[in-house]
């Protein structure tokens, strides 16, 4: 009698959906409901700061160039992660990244605590052509970010909307972004952006 129920099921795509979306639901709202109620993943980790008008427009360069097609910023909780990279991530640490660029593709190696790791010249260079600092990296050139400069018209803006989802950004902060990026090159806002990477955890470990 089971066999023939079965049977129904696989030869009614009508009904084979409709049951699998309930089957998938369960498993869904198990998983993610009681995030929603847990504060470990919904406040941000001691010394976590919102990024600066600078590094937020970095973080945007970041975005438009696909670095996180190859990069991911997510250490996972191995020790061969933990070795090479640092403390794994924890979520508090990206409750103010909207959207989150954990990314799942390494190419290259994972940037979540890349901040501090190197210098800012270091970074120049490497970001200038890979090659004249790692001889053997495949990771693309970008000389055009040292080219083209910021006007900042939309960083205050960009504020604002993130205001709207919870990072801390005070009137201060806004009414300064313009200031604070004109001028700049896109080479300087996004070595700040990866300069401010994974530094959470040391900021609260000095405090
Ligand atoms: C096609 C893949 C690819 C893309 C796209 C890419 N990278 Fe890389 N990246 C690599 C590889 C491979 C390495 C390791 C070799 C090296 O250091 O150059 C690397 C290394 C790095 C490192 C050094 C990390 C460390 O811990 O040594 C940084 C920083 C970095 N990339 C930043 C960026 C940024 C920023 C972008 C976007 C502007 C970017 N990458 C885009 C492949 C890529």
């Amino acid at each position: 009698m089971s066999r023939v129920k079965h049977e129904f099921v696989e030869k009614n795509l009508g009904w084979l959906s409709v049951l699998m979306i309930i089957a998938v639901s369960i498993g869904g709202l198990v998983e993610i409901t009681p995030l929603l109620f847990q504060s470990q993943v919904q406040e941000p980790v001691k010394g976590l700061k919102p990024y600066t008008a600078l590094q937020l427009e970095g973080r945007d360069i970041y975005m438009r160039e696909g670095c996180s097609n190859c990069h991911s910023q997510m250490i996972r909780p191995f020790r061969a992660e933990t070795e090479r990279y640092g403390h794994y991530s924890l979520a508090g640490e990206s409750v103010w990244d909207h959207p989150f660029l954990w990314g799942s593709k390494r190419t290259g190696p994972d940037l979540a605590r890349v901040g501090g790791r190197y210098s800012d010249d270091w970074h120049y260079v490497h970001l200038m052509n890979p090659r004249n600092v790692v001889p053997e990296s495949n990771m693309p050139a970008f000389p055009w970010l040292a080219e083209n400069t910021l006007d900042g018209a939309y960083t205050a803006k960009k504020m604002e909307a993130l205001r709207t989802l919870g990072v801390p950004y005070t009137d201060e902060d806004i009414a300064g972004a313009k200031e604070a990026v004109q001028g700049k090159t896109e080479m300087q806002a996004l070595i700040a952006y990866l300069q401010s990477l994974g530094t959470a955890l040391q900021r609260a470990d000095q405090e």
